[in-house]
């Protein structure tokens, strides 16, 4: 027998400031899964977490709740570690950022940073509210896009026209929290010097440490010289003061990888056979790794590593990375009702319904994963119900019935038992390599040969003929060994079934290698179903309660401060908000692309007895604006009107759908007359 491993495993620090949603469990499920397979097969695996609780979103959410950030970061907490308790991910630690102990390391890390000469000083110029009495980071800006002139855009990228640009550039540029006018002021920054570390870095990089495709998306940053990071923000600011900075913090960037470090000594002082400096010291024997999404490989994969070979830390022996989560094919929605929150989901649907459609669909690479809500039902059903929990429900009643609940000894079918035993080191090699697809392909193709045999030897048919008693029992116990074993490889994915199957089972929790060996001869546990089907009901359901989170957001959401949410679908409105509005049958006299901008279209719209000029952003969906021209749509007349780059806009017309080319204007039946009004 080899030695068990020793290793750390980590997945990234949700921010402390809003919940867990199906996209992140994504992530969790996947660690989850890879780190029950370490402990299944002996190894010493460890898996720590924390909430990331630092930084001004944090400080200002917490303000506008009128909480101190510790009781908003708290309560996050709380919500945090039942949503994942709940998914059944079994961490180790699931500690905070803003703890003693990464206080202790950040500040460790910091110091030994700066004496060894990697840390710069530089004055930086940047937007600061005066009324606030902050700098601004560029997403709490908000102005006049100096491309597209499209109004109320953030500080660094138009959404209208996809223009990036310095907040700096920004027109008419306003502080999203107060409202004020920023102006310019300097301010003394720290920056890490990563391009000391840009030769370790190529290497590192590309020693096996990484997927090829974020490797090469790496290159293309190595290649192209790295920059220094600034890892300094100016008071108020909610996080670590720097040492010996006074009215400086670490940037919350700087402090979170670190808290996978905090996280971990945390658990050392709970757990005395773990020892820190064995897991973390240079030249530890001890395996880390981290699970992340593509959008944070930069902070895990350059600075992270170099912080640790400049702070005299080992680094990590792998940093693996996952695509996004879509849900029916598109980005997760609030409006569609798709951005589904953990506990939502849980609200109406068992856990391992969702851990097993991720195990299903996920693969080594750095592909998004679509949660395909139809098909989900479907695989689910057909896998775990249909095909794995089948089996044992097959088998046990006649066991019970015809032999007392006793599996009699004796194989009925060495070919499958020789066929599962060999299966084994390919399940075990999909899951070591997190291709949980190809481990749950290889797991549910052994489920069909086991329903075939058992079809094929049809006990229940024999169960009904004489003298045929012991024929039946023979198999009958050879399909809950083969039930066993299905479960012992889906043990990983699906922990609370093997939990029951164990107590049907009547043995000590399994492992990896008891797949070897059989139950000959043993008492069973009455049968209780193991799982039930889906009820596409429950998930219509989850679907319709996602969208009514929404209104409750947005109902919750303080008047006058909606910088922060910019859904556009509002709770509920008096009627004479809605009786204000004028809207009007409007007839399309003249459409035309306007030259220079990409999205717009100009509109001249006869509302009976005037015509109205309106810019409208629907031009992907209609590339031919000509054909608009004699059609009737629905405008708002009463808008105030908005000076445009290409002139004033008089008005809004309606339409609905995503964007892109599905944008759908609205129209009246045939009958209506332009000007006439809407109610
Ligand atoms: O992107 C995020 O959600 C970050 N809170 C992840 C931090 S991971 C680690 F570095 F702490
Ligand atoms: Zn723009």
């Amino acid at each position: 027998m080899s030695e068990p491993r020793q290793i750390l495993v980590t997945s990234a620090l949700p921010y402390a400031n809003g919940s867990i949603h199906l996209g992140h469990m994504l992530e969790y499920i996947q660690t989850d899964m890879w780190v029950r397979f370490q402990k299944l097969r002996g190894n010493q695996c460890i898996y720590v977490c924390a909430d990331d609780a630092h930084g001004s979103a944090i400080m200002l959410r917490a303000e506008k709740e009128g909480i101190t950030p510790e009781q908003l970061i708290a309560n996050v907490q709380a919500e945090h570690s039942s949503d994942f308790a709940d998914f059944l991910v079994d961490f180790d630690n699931f500690h905070s950022t803003h703890s003693e102990e990464n206080r202790e390391l950040s500040s460790l890390i910091y110091s030994r940073l700066r004496d060894a000469g990697h840390i710069a000083t530089r004055s930086v110029t940047q937007y600061f509210d005066p009324e606030k009495g902050m700098f601004l980071a560029d997403r709490f800006i908000k102005g006049t896009c100096p491309k597209c002139a499209a109004e109320d855009q953030y500080g660094d990228n138009c959404e209208k026209c996809g223009a990036t640009y310095a907040p700096t550039e920004l027109k008419n540029p306003k502080s999203a929290i107060s409202g004020a006018t920023p102006v310019l002021r300097d301010s003394q920054h720290f920056f890490f010097k990563l391009p000391d570390f840009q030769a370790m870095l190529q290497q590192w990089t590309r020693s096996g440490t990484l997927q090829d495709a974020v490797a090469n998306k790496l290159a293309e940053w190595l290649d192209s010289g790295l920059q220094e990071w600034d890892i300094s923000r100016d008071a108020p600011y909610f996080g670590f003061e720097i040492p010996g900075e006074p009215g400086k913090y670490f940037y919350v960037w700087l402090d979170a990888p670190i808290g996978y470090m905090a996280s971990f000594k945390n658990l050392c002082a709970r757990r005395p056979e773990l020892d820190f400096d064995a897991f973390w010291n240079e030249g530890s024997k001890a395996e880390l790794y981290h699970f992340i999404g593509k959008d944070i490989v930069n902070f895990h994969a350059l600075f992270w590593p170099a912080m640790l070979e400049g702070a005299g830390f080992r680094k990590p022996t792998a940093v693996n990375v996952h695509g996004y989560l879509t849900v029916n094919g598109a980005k997760m929605s609030k409006s569609r009702g798709t951005f589904i929150k953990a506990r939502t989901y849980l609200d109406h649907l068992q856990p391992e319904y969702l851990r097993y459609y991720y195990a299903a669909k996920l693969g080594r690479g750095v592909d998004d994963l679509d949660l395909n809500l139809e098909d989900f039902v479907q695989k689910v059903n057909s896998d775990l119900v249909g095909k794995v929990v089948n089996i044992a429900s097959r088998c046990a009643g006649f066991i019970h019935k015809g032999n007392e609940g006793v599996m009699v000894s004796g194989d009925a079918a060495p070919e499958l038992t020789e066929a599962f035993l060999a299966a084994a080191p390919s399940i075990a090699e999909a899951y070591e390599g997190r291709d949980f697809g190809r481990a749950m392909r290889e797991i549910m193709a052994l489920a069909d040969r086991a329903n075939a045999w058992i079809a094929d030897k049809a006990p229940w048919s024999l169960a009904k003929q004489e003298g045929k008693q012991d024929e039946v029992q023979a198999i009958c116990a050879q399909g809950i060994n083969l039930f066993r074993q299905l479960v012992i490889f889906l043990k990983p994915v699906l922990p609370l079934l093997a939990a029951d199957a164990e107590a049907f089972l009547n043995v000590a929790p399994l492992t990896w290698n008891d797949h070897q060996s059989r139950l000959e001869n043993h008492q069973l546990n009455p049968f209780k179903a193991l799982m039930s089907r889906i009820e596409p009901a429950k998930v219509e359901a989850m679907v319709a309660a996602s969208k009514e989170d929404l209104l409750a957001a947005e109902a919750k959401a303080p008047a006058g401060n909606g910088e922060l949410t910019k859904d556009p679908l509002s709770a509920e409105i008096e009627f004479d908000t809605f009786a204000a509005v004028d809207l009007r049958v409007a007839l399309i006299v003249k459409a035309e692309a306007v030259p220079g901008a990409d999205k717009l279209l100009q509109l001249t719209l006869d509302i009976g007895d005037e015509r109205r000029n309106v810019f409208s952003g629907i031009k992907s969906a209609y590339p031919d604006p000509s054909k608009l021209e004699g059609r009737l749509t629905m405008m708002v007349a009463n808008l105030k009107p908005r000076k445009m780059r290409f002139g004033v806009s008089e008005g809004m017309v309606m339409a609905a759908g995503p964007g892109g080319e599905e944008i759908y204007l609205l129209s009246p039946d045939s009958g209506a007359k332009p000007g006439q009004r809407i109610k």
